[in-house]
């Protein structure tokens, strides 16, 4: 099978983490006799370096050329970067929204699941962990706080910023389909989290949701309080099958969830449109600390990959062979820095990728 793929390796520790994502890509294609072809795309800091915008008109219109996009991950320290000194809308997160939005990438999936070897690296005591979790996070991506308008004014000498949260019924109804979709091939439940005690947006949440589960009889619905969610997450995270929610409420609560699952560096992401096209990213930043160092943990971004050769490459069998591999090389014991635990071997960004492309058959 050909196929297009457009890579942003991004900012940070982005570059290391496609690198190797693209390695398990490359063995996928040698296993399973298909042909990948690759572009290289500008965004974040790394397109500022070279155009001085975060993201050009040529990066999107090459993405919508592509079958799916693979990234790695934008943005820099912004207390020592110089990207930082541009205005808000300049910035390398701009970019990134901003393709977002141009791909009409409205929905977010984020699963966050508790792999067995990695018990020793989730922080929640024993009797909480039980059985494990296994969840998805179905963040609805491109309104909401990101998208509403926003500025910053003076008043009689006294500054005053304003953003604006928006929903309409129109996406909240695409999105919570979504969210009934997925939780019909899994669990069957559906958590919708909100915070509709305050906010009229939440309310009309709340309402678009109860509509569309009508069509879902199948699935139970229950809701939930944002505030309360976050608290659910550690005292009971094997509640959850399928949590929906809205931008703002899903990139704090999926940074929460990745934690339980050991650590960031194992979430990955898949942000989709209508068709089945997608971009696949790791849920974790660009971590300017560790940047080229070969500290990086390349799971999340390789889990991102297998998310893309099953929902908008439609590989199932290969998907599943490379979470197969990854869970592999964690039985095996490799560990990169930031899931290390005693017993285990560490080993770096390159040498993780190497395993894990080797236990692909
Ligand atoms: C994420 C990130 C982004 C977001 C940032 C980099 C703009 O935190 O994908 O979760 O807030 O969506
Ligand atoms: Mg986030």
């Amino acid at each position: 099978m050909e196929q297009k793929i457009a890579l942003i390796p991004g900012d940070g520790i982005g570059p290391e983490i496609v690198r190797e994502a693209k390695k398990i890509l490359d063995k996928v294609c040698e296993k399973y006799g298909h042909s990948f072809t690759y572009t290289e795309l500008l965004l974040g800091g790394a397109s500022i370096d070279v155009h001085g915008v975060p993201l050009t008109d040529e990066t999107i219109e090459e993405a919508k050329k592509a079958d799916a996009v693979l990234m790695g991950s934008i943005g820099g320290d912004a207390k020592t970067s110089p990207w930082y000194q541009l205005e808000p809308s300049k910035r390398p997160e701009a970019g990134l929204l901003k393709l977002r939005k141009s791909l009409n990438l409205f929905a977010n999936l984020r699963p966050a699941y508790l792999y067995q070897e990695l018990k020793e690296a989730c922080p929640l005591k024993e009797e909480i962990i039980g059985d494990g979790f296994d969840m998805v996070i179905v963040r609805e991506l491109t309104g909401g706080l990101y998208f509403g308008e926003r500025k910053t004014i003076e008043e009689n000498g006294v500054k005053k910023a304003i953003d604006t949260l928006t929903y309409n019924e129109k996406e909240i109804e695409r999105i919570a389909r979504k969210a009934f979709e997925i939780a019909g091939k899994r669990r069957k439940k559906v958590t919708s989290v909100d915070k509709a005690n305050v906010l009229d947006s939440s309310r009309l949440w709340r309402s678009v949701v109860e509509e569309v589960a009508k069509e879902y009889p199948q699935i139970t619905l229950e809701h939930m309080l944002v505030d309360n969610c976050a608290m659910q997450l550690v005292k009971n995270p094997g509640q959850f099958d399928v949590i929906l929610t809205e931008n703002m409420f899903g990139d704090i609560l999926s940074d929460e969830a990745s934690m339980v699952t050991g650590s960031i560096g194992m979430l990955s992401s898949a942000s989709l449109n209508e068709t089945s096209f997608g971009l696949y990213e790791p849920s974790h930043g660009s971590a300017p600390d560790i940047a080229g160092e070969n500290k990086a943990n390349p799971i999340a971004t390789i889990l991102s990959a297998a998310m893309m050769l099953r929902y908008s490459l439609n590989l199932d069998q290969e998907a599943d062979a490379v979470e197969k591999a990854v869970q592999t090389v964690l039985t095996q014991g490799y560990r990169t820095p930031d899931i290390m635990s005693e017993g285990c071997t560490c080993v770096g960004t390159r040498e993780m990728g190497d395993k894990i492309a080797e236990a692909i058959d």
